[in-house]
């Protein structure tokens, strides 16, 4: 069974959607078989995937014939059609012959509010029995197709009801930040939304009507990977601490409340399991720079910002090699963070 590991924080803007794109690229480089699911109805993974440069050509992907994208593969549920949910036809990755994209579709929001109302109702209507457990099946189903071990899941920044299963129906997570303000007040609204919805699971998964419904809710606990820090400014300019200090601040916040909240909640892995892999969660998994022009290049060509050719670097010289040096930097540190999430994830099941 494929692995499922959600990118969540519901700050928008640190970097979910790159380091699903850069970190599945990077495992699948290791031979693992990876499905990228885009769960955003903004779909930018979708587009820094496919290179789309306009609305065209997801037009004419959304109206072939089959089922294309996560919202068409989730229909038959809240649509209630007679067709059950079948595998989603995945996109090839060009470059990358280890990992396909699950399209992302804007129509997945209008799924929000009946899910909403499935979720709180947590199954005493036999009308929304099938909700719950649907996405997951979808999930499995598309793996189960692809031969996939790992499932990374990029989200939209909020706290609704698709990213609440989407995170509790998770084997594992990652939480993308930035050393900001809002970083910091994320960690604290997290430390109190994760119990909660870990409360909300848990009763979820006591229900019998949704563990009898054709798909049923996964009995998993969600278990945290670790932290990712993007060290990059979006703006420039305005009164701002030094960056080491707000990763400071961050640390901290993980530290004394995230962390004791999600091991009240059962939603950290063994002590040791940490230690083995070499990913103590007292330090962020992975903690990167900003990519500066690698950002453009790799958006450009679609390709990660560890991978790009001297051809696609467009550049010469000192200038070249300067990149290439800062390029290797960051392969490294994305090999690294892909190894710890391997072991992390060999070390114990989360399942
Ligand atoms: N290390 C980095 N250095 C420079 N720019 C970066 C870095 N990481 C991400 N970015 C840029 O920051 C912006 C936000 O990143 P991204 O879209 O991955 O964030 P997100 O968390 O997925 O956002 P959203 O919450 O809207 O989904 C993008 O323009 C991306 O290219
Ligand atoms: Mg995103």
């Amino acid at each position: 069974m494929a692995i499922r590991i959600a990118l969540f924080n519901h700050k928008g803007g640190v970097a979910k959607t790159t380091t699903a794109f850069n970190l599945g690229w990077m495992l699948a480089a290791k031979g693992k078989r990876v499905i990228l699911a885009d769960c955003d109805p903004q779909c930018n993974l979708t587009g820094m995937v496919l290179g789309f440069r306009g609305a065209t050509d997801l037009e004419a992907l959304y109206k072939s014939p089959g089922v294309h994208n996560i919202r068409d593969g989730l229909a038959p549920a809240f649509e209630s059609r007679p067709a059950p949910i079948v595998a989603v036809k995945c996109q090839p990755v060009v470059g990358q012959p280890n990992m396909v994209l699950m399209p992302g579709h804007i129509g997945l929001a209008e799924y929000e509010v009946t899910l909403g109302i499935a979720q709180e109702l947590s199954g005493t209507l036999v009308t929304l029995q099938n909700l719950p457990g649907s996405i997951t099946f979808l999930f499995e189903e598309t793996a189960r197709k692809y031969n996939a071990d790992y499932l990374l899941i990029d989200m939209s920044p909020s706290l609704g009801p698709v990213n609440q299963n989407l995170l509790m129906t998770s084997h594992y997570f990652l939480v993308p930040m930035m050393p900001d303000y809002f970083s910091v007040m994320a960690t604290d609204s997290l430390a109190s939304v994760l119990p909660r919805w870990r409360a909300w699971s848990k009763k979820a998964q006591q229900q019998l009507i949704l563990q009898n419904a054709t798909y049923p809710f996964p009995n998993v606990t969600p278990k945290l990977l670790g932290t990712i820090v993007q060290n990059y400014r979006l703006r420039s300019g305005g009164p701002s601490k030094a960056f080491q200090s707000w990763v400071d601040e961050i640390k901290a916040g993980v530290r004394d409340k995230l962390i004791p909240a999600l091991r009240a909640n059962n939603m950290l892995l063994p002590p040791e399991a940490y230690a083995r892999a070499g990913a103590p969660l007292d330090k962020p998994l992975l903690q990167m720079s900003a990519y500066n022009g690698l950002i453009v290049r790799s958006q450009k060509y679609q390709a990660p910002i560890f991978d790009l050719t001297d051809a696609q670097l467009e550049q010469k010289g000192v200038v070249l090699e300067r990149t290439k040096k800062s390029m290797k930097n960051f392969r490294r540190l994305y090999s690294e963070g892909a190894d710890k999430i391997i072991g992390l994830t060999n070390n114990a099941s989360g399942t």
